[in-house]
């Protein structure tokens, strides 16, 4: 599998749209089941633009450390601008997950959102967190648990409209989603699984074409044209039309919630 590269442009679509419409409300109803210890050395892998790392700074109490990691410069430079002044400091890092560039055991907590399903080696992954985890530390990582109702009819209307390629990049985010197999993984990974829920979040879609034109399939619609971008938008409407509250669109999303310990 390719690693996962975002331009400039990309990382600004996604901090403007996604963050506030799913990645901030997954990092606070996340972080809302994690209590923080205070003076904890924290990482987040696959930190994209800080949406759970800037929520971690605002709760962390003491003295910890707080450190944000992503194959993607583009995302850390962008998590780096965002960090507000008033909160705990982070430190942001371009580093691949399988390459993190620190000791052996120096971090109490690693989170992990929406990070492991876009890793091509995963095994590789959980085996370089757990060796940057004290004994005895923890991980608490998040993946999407279901196709969420959106990206099922963005995917069907791309299939109808633009192409098989297309229609399986808008279910990517949830290619991973097999909570048995992610627990094995873990386990194999040498990882003791302490709990293991799910979150649901409502998420928020004020502007479908500009949203829709935030993902990675932007590409594809706009080699397609004005006219199938339309149709596709509007057939993702109509499919959605259960879920509209007013002139917005608010539509469950649910996600994997495990904590493990090393
Ligand atoms: C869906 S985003 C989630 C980002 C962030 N956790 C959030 O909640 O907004 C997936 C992130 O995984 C990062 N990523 C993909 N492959 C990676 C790798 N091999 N090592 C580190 N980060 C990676 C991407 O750059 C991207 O920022």
């Amino acid at each position: 599998m390719d690693k996962f590269r975002l331009t400039h442009a990309a990382a600004q679509k996604y901090d403007k749209h996604s963050v506030p419409a799913m990645f901030g409300p997954l990092a606070r109803a996340t972080l809302d089941k994690i209590p923080l210890p205070a003076d904890a050395h924290i990482i987040d892998i696959a930190c994209g633009t800080g949406a759970l790392t800037r929520e971690i700074a605002s709760r962390l109490k003491g003295n910890g450390r707080i450190v944000g990691a992503d194959l993607n410069e583009t995302m850390t430079e962008l998590a780096t601008q965002r960090h507000p002044s008033d909160a705990h400091e982070a430190i942001y890092v371009a580093a691949d997950v399988c390459e993190l560039p620190f000791e052996n055991a120096v971090f109490d907590i690693a989170f992990c959102q929406q990070g492991l399903q876009f890793f091509p080696d995963k095994s590789a992954a959980l085996a370089e967190t757990r060796r940057i985890l004290k004994k005895g530390g923890k991980l608490n990582l998040t993946c999407w648990s279901a196709i969420s109702p959106f990206n099922g009819a963005l995917s069907d209307a791309l299939s109808d409209h633009v192409g098989e390629a297309a229609s399986t990049k808008a279910k990517a985010p949830f290619s991973f989603r097999d909570g048995d197999v992610i627990r094995e993984l873990l386990e194999g990974s040498g990882f003791i699984i302490e709990a293991h829920q799910t979150i649901v979040l409502e998420r928020r879609f004020e502007n479908l074409f500009e949203q829709i034109m935030a993902l990675p399939i932007e590409k594809d619609l706009s080699e397609a044209g004005d006219l199938v971008t339309s149709a596709v938008v509007k057939d993702v409407a109509s499919k959605l039309s259960k879920y509209a509250v007013g002139e917005v669109f608010l539509v469950p999303q649910e996600a994997h919630l495990f904590e493990a310990q090393t």
